[in-house]
């Protein structure tokens, strides 16, 4: 009798805790973080709306009153930015009785660029081909609309559908009507359309001889196409321009500067409100330091722009690697327009396979003192507006996994609000794009998902600089931007790691200080002196501005040497933990969404473990010093990975086998080392 009551019990205990157990709700990642919000119709139904000219353009104020819920706004924009507002707050658990949330973007122009061609293919997109279909009869109406739904979900309002890397083509009537086609739905969610555009247009397309921006033909050439392109599109936006850069003609071909060339497109377009963003990405291969070559040439034409050409910059002096200092120019230009410019796509940071929120570097990089106009000049302040180059592609959850999606959150929520904090955007990312699962309460959801998501997301970042790049090294790549080839010294210099990491026996690190390149004098002080000497020099920018001998001692007690070994293994031990994390996490996860995100981290892994074998091994072929004793071994020697390079698909996609390690090639020719 007793046995049987006995269990009795036990099968209701059985039973009740397969009750209580989570069940994950089903989602494939193709809502991404508008998954877990009432849908947008279902919100707006729920709310009075007016539109009060006294409120800014774009604001918004969400308020109760006399019973009812109201969103007011200066626009429509204003009306869906704060629609959006209240979903987000609702899932946030932040849309009580008496809530009162009143917004307004601190940027004007919040962009994406995409790097989308012609023929689909998409330069360093890692979530499939072009996701505007250029090369489809008919415009991809619904994915365009859903795109629409993300971009003003977080505010994004304008964006540049092709590469910067321009076809001269996007130009001819064809393309032109194309392109207003899109930004014909784009228009319904707030969102201007711009093109990018190749200087030498006029001569591909209509066989003028010249690209002169003074010349009066190329300038008549450039009104006529404005005028073409504002028949079609009557709200575009205007012309993003990459310049004398990476091989692409500029007006420097013809003697001019790029205040000449740009202020030519802006007159073109300024009789419509159009602008022109000029990249700032340009450097001369005949300058010794790349990371000085934006400055030298804009400095001098500070003031000298006209007013609506806006100089877009990237956060970083060299080009979006996984830590560099800001680019100087935002401490320098007083009287030039200036607008950021962001890479949400990982170029640098493992494509859409390692999981890299980005959120923390922009923060880093928003809130870094300029001291432009004296101390508490951070970044964000000194630029007026703010682009993203995007990580969208024709992949059903748009950019390749669910973790590449925060970043796409991340990059909106910042160029509404730089002041916010990368944790607290990671935190919101992750309640609306995570379902909880069946059964799991509020707050077993919170400690035992939400958590432990947002500390691999704040950890991320700095786990691929410690796999990748340490302490301040930078540009280890093979041509792919994928794998690490710091032997690679063949080539333009400043396409070579062996330029950037300058190892010999003695040392490591690019001299950057005033006995070196004077990179350091670019920043405005203290920052100058700061970077200059070694003691004060950020130990994460160290080799950055500073070539040290491998005995170096860092604040740790350790040399550089132990120390570039150290973090290297650093990094695999946070992938490591990431993984064992994640595998926690399954009764909490879709199984699509979880099985995808733990086949990436096995991949991450894996890189990082060959990024790790490929540069301690092969900087220790250059000084001969063994690890240190509490580094674990290398797992293959550098002789079967010096060299060589990932195996990849036809958009540049890296090839692994089916135990998810990397497909390393051997060279095609031998290389001299
Ligand atoms: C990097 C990137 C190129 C891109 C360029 C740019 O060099 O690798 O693909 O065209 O930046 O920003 O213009």
């Amino acid at each position: 009798m007793q046995k049987s009551i006995f269990l009795t019990v036990l099968a209701g205990a059985a039973l009740l805790a397969a009750c209580s157990r989570p069940v994950p709700v089903a989602q494939d990642g193709t809502d991404l973080w508008l998954a877990a919000g009432r849908p947008y119709a279902d919100v707006l139904a729920s709310v009075e709306t007016t539109i009060d000219p006294a409120l800014p353009a774009e604001g918004y104020h969400i308020y109760d009153a006399d019973g009812q819920r109201h969103v007011a706004a200066g626009s429509e924009a204003g009306l869906r930015y704060g629609v959006y507002a209240l979903q987000r707050a609702e899932v946030l658990g932040a849309a009580g009785p008496g809530i009162d949330i009143q917004e307004q973007p601190y940027y004007d122009l919040r962009l994406l660029n995409h790097w989308d061609n012609l023929d689909d293919t998409v330069e360093r997109g890692y979530a499939g081909e072009s996701m505007w279909e250029w090369t489809s009869p008919t415009v991809p109406e619904a994915r365009i609309r859903h795109y629409g739904e993300l971009c003003a979900s977080v505010g994004i309002n304008g964006a540049v559908l092709n590469n910067v890397n321009s076809n001269p083509l996007i130009l001819d009537a064809e393309h032109i009507a194309r392109v207003a086609k899109i930004a014909d739905i784009l228009r319904e969610y707030g969102i201007k359309t711009y093109i990018s555009i190749k200087w030498t247009s006029p001569i591909a397309l209509s066989g003028l001889k010249s690209g002169d921006p003074l010349n009066p033909k190329v300038r008549q050439w450039w009104k006529d196409k404005a005028a073409e392109i504002y028949r079609a599109i009557p709200d575009f936006g205007g012309f993003l321009v990459k310049a004398n850069s990476e091989g692409q003609a500029g007006p420097q071909d013809y003697g001019r500067t790029h205040a000449d060339g740009a202020n030519m497109l802006g007159e073109a377009l300024a009789p419509y409100g159009g602008i022109v963003m000029w990249r700032a990405f340009v450097y001369s291969p005949t300058s010794p330091d790349r990371a000085n070559q934006a400055v030298e040439e804009f400095l001098p034409l500070d003031g000298k722009f006209a007013d609506n050409v806006i100089v877009q910059i990237k956060n970083g002096p060299v080009d979006f690697q996984p830590r560099e200092p800001f680019s100087p120019l935002f401490g320098k230009l007083k009287d030039t327009k200036m607008m950021m410019e962001f890479q949400v796509t990982q170029e640098y940071l493992g494509f859409s396979n390692h999981l890299a929120y980005l959120g923390t570097m922009w923060e880093e990089c928003l809130t870094s003192d300029t001291y432009r106009d004296g101390p508490g000049t951070p970044v964000s302040k000194t630029i007026s507006a703010i682009a993203g180059v995007a990580n969208t592609g024709q992949d059903p959850n748009f950019c390749g996994y669910v973790f590449a999606q925060a970043n796409w959150y991340a990059y909106g929520r910042l160029a509404w609000n730089p002041e916010l904090n990368a944790e607290t955007i990671a935190d919101e990312w992750i309640r609306q794009t995570f379902l909880k699962p069946a059964g799991m309460t509020d707050k077993a959801f919170e400690s035992k998902f939400i958590e432990p998501v947002r500390g691999i997301l704040m950890a991320s970042r700095e786990a691929v600089v410690n796999y990748e790049m340490p302490v301040g090294l930078h540009h280890l790549f093979g041509g792919t931007h994928y794998g690490p080839a710091p032997w690679d010294r063949l080539g333009r210099p400043d396409w070579t790691p062996a330029y950037y990491h300058q190892a010999d026996s003695a040392g490591i690190g690019f001299d950057r200080t005033r006995s070196g390149s004077d990179n350091v004098d670019q920043y405005n002080e203290p920052l100058a002196s700061e970077y200059n000497e070694l003691a004060t020099c950020p130990e994460n920018l160290l080799l950055w501005f500073h070539h040290v001998p491998w005995d170096y001692k860092l604040a740790s007690g350790r040399t550089a040497w132990d120390e570039i070994c150290l973090h290297y293994d650093a990094g695999i031990k946070q992938v490591e933990a990431f993984r064992q994390t994640w595998a926690g996490l399954k009764p909490y996860v879709a199984p699509a969404l979880w099985e995808e995100a733990a086949k990436k981290l096995e991949i991450q892994q894996h890189d990082g473990e060959w990024w790790r074998d490929a540069n301690v091994g092969y900087f220790q072929r250059i000084n001969g010093l063994p690890l240190p004793a509490d580094v674990r071994p290398l797992d293959t020697p550098i002789d079967s990975l010096i060299y060589r390079q990932v195996r990849s698909d036809r958009l540049g996609m890296p090839i692994h086998d089916e135990n998810n390690r990397p497909i390393i090639d051997r060279p095609r020719f031998r290389r001299p080392q």
